[in-house]
């Protein structure tokens, strides 16, 4: 009995000692930015009555939704040979110096939608040039023509400054996606650009975009699918461009590679450019193995799945964490904004819009009925994830700094952020934040002092019982089972 009293006492000294936790004293990276993409919904959802669009502006760009920090606008080439109708948006380019700026009407409304809630990241991007421009006349499957490299900067630059010219003022431009790719399955556009021509497209880029008076226009590069196309590759094109004429290196993170690997591709990176790393685009991940897909820790790939509960907001959860601590990306968009591809038909079953699934995907943060056209249900179906960037956009205030946590209960992870100046949030104002994701399914405690950011003002939850949650302070916080918390100091 005695003995056994003096190991429950171990025990619990154990127990109090591993709850503290610490933030680091050192500064990691600078963060600027948390959004996602204008491609391809607003072909669809521009349909939609003017209440539902005003609804999709506001659930990512307003205040009372996400607030997204960074939009990314898709500047079409037409769509010539892609099968799908909603992934082939219409061009403004008719000929060399010749535009029709009627078009596009979709995509330019949210943009339009973006530039009034004042998101302070608009950045450009290009899935293929025109056709005019390319190895095969259509907008997939071939190769960005040599020769036409000087002609698609200057449509590129012509779009930037006709959209200055009308108010909209792109912070960045992405001219080239996922460019190992030809895009020859045409699902969607999309062209080649091998990595002898990757400089050469930035650095014209450039020369154009300085010429038409766009100098504040930064260029990032070159949007590479995974580790596995950039590793290889970047030091046969980023060696090669002009000093200045890059702004970020863009990467996506398709192969879904470990923390080590992930963080080579930061380093790599930085030190080949001497810029920042921006992490511009993920989706469609789903758990390695059947057996851990209600894991949000579970090793992720690339497939289908429809998650749209906690667990799918905290494996997105997780490739944020991954890219801030490993890559220290600078930055972070998920896809998509929008997607169709729910997987089922909530006219059908309701329940299934907020049920896992097998046959949709995970390249949304919204929702909406693929059978629109036919059965007019213009609903949109918000996911967790939503309100996993409403956290990080809300709370990872452009040019605050990250600083690492450790010792957080297990399955828990967090990051904290410092802002130079008061920044007025839905709690009132603060100076630093700490976002903390639970990834286990039981409810641990927190002290939030512990934290040595400043006076602590309250949070917000989001959790399987409540999409968002303001809490006022107190001298310990608990963190439900499946959750995300952010905690804010003052
Ligand atoms: C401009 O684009 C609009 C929208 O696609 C189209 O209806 C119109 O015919 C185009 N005009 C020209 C001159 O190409």
């Amino acid at each position: 009995m005695a003995r056994l009293l003096t190991s429950l006492v171990v025990l619990s000294v154990h127990c109090a000692a591993t709850l503290a936790f610490s933030v680091s004293s050192s500064p990691s990276q600078t963060v600027n930015g948390i959004g996602a993409s204008g491609a391809w919904w607003p072909n669809d959802v521009y349909q939609f009555p003017d209440s539902v669009r005003e609804q999709v502006a506001e659930l990512l760009f307003g205040q009372s939704g996400a607030g997204l920090t960074s939009y990314r606008y898709n500047i079409g080439a037409g769509g010539s040979g892609v099968s799908n109708p909603t992934r082939a948006p219409q061009t403004f380019y008719v000929s060399p110096g010749q535009y029709n700026w009627s078009a596009d009407a979709a995509g330019v409304y949210f943009l339009q939608k973006a530039a009034q809630a004042n998101v302070p990241q608009l950045t450009a991007f290009i899935n293929s040039a025109p056709p005019a421009m390319t190895s095969n006349g259509r907008a997939c499957g071939g190769n960005l023509v040599d020769g036409q490299i000087q002609a698609f900067a200057q449509y590129i630059t012509d779009v930037i400054a006709h959209f200055r010219d009308e108010g909209i003022h792109f912070t960045h431009v992405s001219p080239m996606n996922e460019p190992d790719d030809t895009f020859g399955s045409c699902g969607q556009e999309g062209m080649q650009v091998t990595p002898q021509q990757r400089a050469n497209v930035v650095n014209t880029l450039r020369t154009t975009l300085d010429n038409a008076g766009l100098q504040s226009v930064g260029i990032m590069a070159d949007e590479s699918s995974s580790t596995g196309n950039f590793l290889p590759e970047a030091s046969q094109w980023l060696p090669q461009v002009r000093k200045g004429a890059l702004a970020a290196v863009s990467h996506h993170q398709y192969g879904f590679n470990n923390d080590a690997t992930v963080a080579q591709l930061g380093s790599t990176g930085r030190s080949l450019s001497g810029v920042d790393t921006w992490f511009t685009e993920i989706c469609c991940f789903t758990a390695a193995s059947s057996s851990q897909k209600s894991n949000p820790a579970a090793a992720l790939t690339y497939g289908a799945a429809y998650e749209p509960t906690m667990v799918g907001a905290l494996q997105l959860g997780q490739l944020v964490y991954q890219s801030f601590t490993q890559a220290q990306d600078a930055h972070f968009d998920f896809w998509t904004a929008l997607s169709n591809e729910i997987g089922c038909s909530p006219l059908n079953n309701p329940s299934c819009v907020t049920t896992a699934n097998t046959n949709g995907w995970n390249d949304g943060l919204i929702y909406y009925d693929s059978s629109f056209a036919s059965n007019r249900n213009t609903a949109v179906y918000q996911t967790k994830r939503l309100f996993l960037m409403k956290h990080l956009a809300q709370f990872i205030w452009l040019g605050s700094t990250r600083f690492g946590v450790s010792g957080l209960p297990s399955n828990v992870v967090g990051m904290a952020f410092k802002s130079s100046s008061s920044q007025s949030t839905p709690i009132g104002s603060a100076r630093a934040s700490l976002i903390l994701m639970n990834m286990g399914t039981s409810a641990t405690s927190v002290t939030p002092s512990q934290a040595g950011l400043g006076n602590f003002a309250g949070g917000a939850v989001t959790s399987s019982s409540t999409d968002w949650q303001t809490f006022g302070a107190s001298s310990s916080v608990s963190l439900p089972g499946l959750s995300i918390t952010t905690l804010l100091f003052n």
